[in-house]
């Protein structure tokens, strides 16, 4: 006589289902969980240090920079120069024809006040720091900054004028936060 089949009912089977299903579901979990906590050594390796936070605003005051200097203040690791600029450097720079120069830019969008020029010190061609920032340095025929790796002049707007460099000297991100004291990033 034929024994009867084993029959699995639908509750059985959506138990087993359910079961493989809840298997599955957790093994993914698991497998979720091991890589994110794989994962956070690396991802946490990655969040800035606490100095390197710290330097990404900095403020300078420019009480005591008087008419003509400049100084060169160290910003997330780049020289950033601020000139006080004279009146006979800011009308040099208002005086030429924005057209004529390689990288267009008027002056005035170079600056908040036209007496502070705030510019990243560094060529735009290679990336060398450019002289000028002392009045004993050559400051190339423009009155700015002279590159002397290749060359490149820039004028007291921080403008390219001559030689390889292909841009402006870059003005950062900064905000006057009293007459003199401005707030970099
Ligand atoms: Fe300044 Fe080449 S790096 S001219």
């Amino acid at each position: 006589m034929d024994e009867p089949m084993p029959t699995t009912s639908p509750t059985d089977a959506d138990a087993h289902g359910t079961r493989r299903d809840f298997l599955q579901l957790t093994t993914i979990a698991v497998g979720a969980v091991g890589t994110a906590a794989a994962l956070w050594p690396m991802i946490d390796s990655m969040n800035p240090a606490a100095d390197t936070l710290a330097l990404a605003s900095i403020e300078v005051d420019l009480a005591s920079v008087a008419v003509g200097q400049a100084i060169t203040v160290t910003w997330r690791g780049k020289p950033v120069f601020v000139r006080h600029r004279t009146p006979e450097e800011i009308a040099a720079a208002r005086s030429v024809k924005t057209g004529d120069l390689p990288d267009p830019q008027p002056d005035d969008k170079r600056v908040i006040k036209p007496e502070w020029l705030v510019v990243v010190g560094v060529c735009t061609h290679l990336g060398c720091v450019p002289l000028g920032q002392k009045s004993t340095d050559p400051r190339g025929d423009y009155g700015g900054w002279f590159c002397p790796c290749h060359g490149s002049q820039y004028d007291t707007s921080g403008r390219i004028r001559k030689g390889p460099a292909p841009a402006n000297l870059v003005v950062p991100q900064y905000a006057f936060i009293s007459d003199t004291r401005i707030r970099l990033g």
